[in-house]
């Protein structure tokens, strides 16, 4: 066996089944084929068996590769985009080099911070967006014939939802049961240090968070989201399977329980410039609340249930953050395609103590964050631009934290901008 990921989901066993058949032909051991290399070749077909032959040649390093931190020994790496789905100049100058890194760093899992796809998801299983904004972008490199795990953003639960999941059955990487539902990666000698991913759908915990005296009716695209994903009782029902999934994680000895969705805990940016109308800033310039979701609540959610860290997308920047209320980590990769911009984090206050790193992007930049997880436990934050230029670099230990009274400011014990 070549994999590393191990499915936990009692409720998927035909589907782990499956994956495992298809690690028989696994995308590490294809066979080099000139005809597949480079940009642009036929990727039409979504069968199994020719999907996985001739990916061997490694994509070329972007110049800025020479500053890419070695691969750890026993480290098990994986990628971080979100809010890519759009099929412009910007997602393929990530994607390509998203694929050198993943090579380089062979990594075992692609996570999505949601926004797959543009403007409103996919209208059924046969949307061409499927070959387009996912299948075409990132298709060079065997290294990402990986087991991608996607979440939910805003755009995408606009859409078919059930057509994103149903995608699964089409895809040997592919890998979406439910709009929420856990993952765990294997990490350090002997995969004895486990990374428990929660997939998590935000639009339904926004509705379930919004204050009595708002109506939801208001909030945008809400006339066009699909009900039952993104409902209230949605997300009652998410935030206690949050709660149970994250406490029988730790039980089970994960060292990092991690929660990927689409809109962030915390972050830096200012959407007021776009005129969505609702932002509001609650305990403190770091906190927005878009629309109706995070004054704090999601947040605090999170923390209770016991999860470390958020990796979010939504906005359209690089960003690693603390909170200043409790140390809790959000990293924000939100640049993979959709117009990156700087302007989404106008709203930094170099003097609060809970802004870390923010990348200075312009319109037309983008970039993407890798993770590794070794023997010594610690969760290695990488943050690339579009021209494989290492931004920023920055190590997470739980450790750090076990023995400091509050106020705890503890999780990023080094940090280094690189760029
Ligand atoms: C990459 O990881 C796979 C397991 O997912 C392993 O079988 C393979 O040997 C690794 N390749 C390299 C070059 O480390």
């Amino acid at each position: 066996m070549t994999t590393k990921f191990m499915m936990m989901m009692t409720t998927n066993l035909l589907l782990m089944m499956m994956m495992m058949m298809m690690h028989a032909t696994s995308p590490h051991v294809g066979v080099a084929d000139a005809f597949f290399q480079g940009w642009g070749r036929d990727t039409s077909s979504t069968d199994i068996n020719s999907r996985s032959a001739g990916r061997a040649v490694p994509p070329p390093k972007p110049a800025g590769a020479s500053s890419w931190p070695a691969k750890g020994e026993n480290d098990v790496y994986f990628a971080h985009i979100s809010d890519f789905g759009v099929n412009n100049r910007n997602q393929r100058k990530v994607a390509k080099v998203l694929g050198a890194a993943a090579h380089h760093y062979n990594i075992s899992a692609v996570v999505t911070g949601g926004d797959n796809f543009y403007p409103d998801g996919v209208a059924s299983l046969r949307d061409p967006r499927f070959r387009a904004c996912f299948e075409e972008q990132y298709s060079d490199t065997d290294a990402l014939f990986v087991p991608w795990w996607p979440s939910l953003g805003d755009h995408d639960v606009c859409g078919n939802v059930q057509a994103q999941i149903d995608y699964s059955k089409n895809s040997e990487r592919w890998d979406m049961p439910a709009p929420y539902y856990m993952r765990t990666l294997q990490a350090g000698k002997g995969g004895k240090v486990v990374v428990a991913l929660l997939i998590i759908e935000t639009s339904s915990l926004e509705a379930y968070f919004a204050p009595e005296d708002q109506d939801i009716e208001n909030r945008r695209f809400q006339y066009k989201m699909d009900k039952q994903v993104t409902s209230k009782e949605a997300g009652a029902r998410q935030l206690a399977w949050i709660k149970s999934q994250a406490s029988e994680a730790r039980r089970n000895g994960a060292e990092w329980i991690v929660a990927v969705g689409h809109k962030p805990a915390i972050t830096a940016a200012n959407r007021q410039w776009r005129g969505d109308g609702a932002t509001r800033e609650l305990g403190g310039r770091m906190w927005y609340a878009e629309a109706v979701l995070v004054n704090g609540q999601l947040h605090d959610a999170l923390v209770d249930a016991g999860v470390d860290v958020m990796l979010a997308g939504h906005d359209h920047s690089l960003q690693h953050l603390e909170s200043p209320k409790s140390g809790f980590t959000t990293i924000i990769s939100g640049a993979a395609g959709y117009g990156a911009s700087q302007r989404s984090a106008l709203n930094i206050d170099p003097e609060h103590e809970s802004y870390v790193y923010a990348a200075d992007l312009d319109d037309g930049d983008g970039g993407f964050a890798i993770y590794g997880v070794g023997d010594d436990g610690l969760f290695k934050v990488m943050f690339f631009d579009e021209e494989g230029r290492l931004l920023w670099r920055a190590t997470l230990n739980r450790k750090c934290s076990r023995d400091e009274a509050p106020p705890i400011r503890h999780y990023r014990c080094v940090g280094e901008r690189s760029a």
